[in-house]
């Protein structure tokens, strides 16, 4: 690999720890713990590992046996910034506790556990990844362990290369395989255990006990620069409306911190829309409205970010995907079977409520197939294959020409679309999440040397200085409820959405009527690694706005 300069630069970064995890650890149990929701549920599918304690780690004399151990790690589901770091530190906590102990990387995501693809990791294979972005030291995938058959094979892998344990690295849907796969292993009492991490960029695998999943912070951060920047060149031209759809899946808390680091002028929330119970037209409404305030100031430029979820939250369309879901499930062969986009289309309608059908049918062509598209393997709905950017140029272009009609408006209106996500997904880690990914990824070794498993690594107290951070464990079944998934109900980790109680919401809807008359941008710029601590360890708007 030629490396950059920086990525040179960068490898001689030392990830800060919490001071507990500095020398040797004593784990302290908390009150045992109920599922967040649907507990009679969740107990009955998890008899094993439901109901642990919460775990903290102090400062102490360890007194677990260190007889070398293997560990196998695996990076599931999207990209986050500091990934390679957890691995790093998962090697380097392995190594401190027995310098015997090794750490094997399955390939390509789940799927290499199952088909037995993997790497031993070395001191010179780490090295060079550490402070990276990226997951390429292994790669990741999606394949969702849900079968039987998925865990036996996977168990007979595990049980020929001698490991102890598995650390899933992954969002709240690989956390799940993680909790399913730890019961299973527990219920054939086959000693292997299970530790999950905390990841997405989407920021919406967070609770009590988890503050943040990692990437968040370094994604938020590179699409803020490049908001900036468009907001800098919109200010600069004076031509054109850019409306950027921002990645985050369902929950807009990407949307939100980035508003919230740039000040634009107009910002969609999903949460929002869906608790005022708005339609696709009022969404239109609301942002033509913006732009004939400043059209009327001779301002014919502005920004608008939109979560790549909002179709998801608008009651219809969640409505009519929700039937798509299930119908798309159901009869998956028969549509596959079908050559065009638009003979899929006539069959989908054939088989939607009435309701749902007159929805659907009065949708644009190319967003109806975009919505039919094939749904991840969890069973969610792709949504950054869905060009709601474009959508909205189109409707609010239309609506427009209408007031022009009607002489309530007279300006110019030209639009971008943005769509920003893959762009931030492997960006060199920030000093946060560098420091962030390490102690989650030594945090998981010293869970494992204890014996623990159906736990996630859990690293809180974020926004005071890494030593004060308080590292634990935590059970994974503490976050799940049932939902309904390809058709039927599961036992699944809770996403947490925006909420609209919460204080960075609050601070949105203080703010941005402002932001919306005036022209108030923010230029953020790049991440600094190097230079005052001001610049390189500046926390999130949401982490210090909790
Ligand atoms: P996860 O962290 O939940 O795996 O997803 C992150 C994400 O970047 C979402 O924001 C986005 O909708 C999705 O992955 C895109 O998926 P893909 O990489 O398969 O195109």
């Amino acid at each position: 690999m030629t490396k950059s300069p920086l990525q040179i630069a960068r490898q001689g970064y030392s990830p800060k720890l919490p001071s507990a995890l500095k020398e040797s650890v004593i784990i302290t149990e908390g009150e045992k713990t109920e599922s967040v929701a649907d507990q009679a549920d969740i107990k009955k599918l998890f008899p094993n590992t439901y109901g642990m304690p919460v775990l903290k780690f102090e400062q102490g004399k360890s007194s677990h046996a260190d007889k070398a151990i293997s560990v196998g790690v695996i990076l599931s589901g999207g990209q986050a910034p500091g990934g390679h770091n957890v691995i790093s530190g998962i090697y380097d906590g392995l190594k401190k506790l027995n310098p015997n102990n090794k750490l094997f990387g399955f390939l390509g995501g789940p799927g290499g556990l199952i088909d037995n693809k993997y790497l031993e990791l070395t001191d010179e294979i780490v090295d060079d990844y550490r402070n990276t972005g990226g997951f390429d030291i292994i790669g990741s995938g999606r394949t969702k362990l849900e079968e039987i058959e998925q865990f036996d094979k996977s168990l007979v892998n595990i049980k020929a290369l001698g490991i102890n344990a598995i650390v899933i690295i992954g969002g709240d849907d690989s956390n799940t395989n993680a909790c399913v796969l730890a019961e299973y292993f527990a219920q054939k009492q086959s000693g292997v255990q299970v530790i999950g991490v905390p990841k997405t960029i989407d920021g919406d695998l967070k609770n009590e006990m988890i503050e943040t999943s990692f990437g968040f912070d370094t994604a938020c951060k590179v699409y803020s620069e490049l908001i900036g920047n468009i907001e800098r060149d919109a200010n600069s031209a004076k031509k054109y409306w850019h409306f950027i759809k921002l990645m985050g899946r369902s929950a807009s808390h990407i949307a939100l911190e980035c508003a919230l680091q740039t000040q634009p002028n107009v910002t969609i929330v999903s949460e929002e829309v869906e608790a005022n119970n708005m339609t696709l037209d009022q969404v239109v409404e609301e942002i033509a409205k913006v732009i004939i305030i400043r059209s009327n100031k001779g301002n014919n430029f502005g920004t608008v970010l939109i979560p790549e979820g909002l179709v998801e939250f608008i009651p219809a369309m969640k409505k009519l995907i929700a039937e798509l879901n299930d119908l798309l499930a159901v009869n998956e062969k028969e549509i596959n079977d079908l050559e065009g986009n638009e003979e899929k289309r006539e069959f989908v309608i054939s088989k939607l409520s009435d309701d749902m059908a007159a929805v659907f049918k009065r949708l644009p062509k190319d967003f109806a197939h975009q919505l039919m598209l094939d749904r991840d393997p969890h069973g969610n709905v792709q949504v950054s294959m869905i060009e709601t950017e474009k959508l909205l140029i189109d409707m609010v272009e239309a609506r427009l020409e209408e007031l022009k009609e009607k002489g309530e408006y007279k300006g110019k209106f030209a639009a971008q679309g943005h769509f920003f996500g893959y762009e931030g997904r492997c960006a060199s880690p920030s000093n946060f999440d560098s420091d962030y990914c390490y102690s989650l990824g030594y945090t998981a070794s010293v869970l494992i040397a204890n014996g623990k498993t159906g736990y996630m690594a859990s690293v809180r107290n974020l926004t005071k200085p890494a030593d004060q951070w308080i590292a634990g464990g935590v059970p994974i079944t503490m976050m799940m409820n049932m939902e309904r998934r390809h058709g039927e109900m599961k036992p699944v980790i809770q996403k947490a959405l925006v909420r609209l109680d919460g204080a960075p919401f609050k601070a949105l809807a203080e703010n941005r009527g402002e932001w919306a008359r005036k022209t108030s941008y923010v230029y953020p710029g790049p991440i600094q690694y190097f230079g005052p601590s001001e610049v390189c360890d500046l926390p999130t708007k949401n982490k210090n706005l909790k």
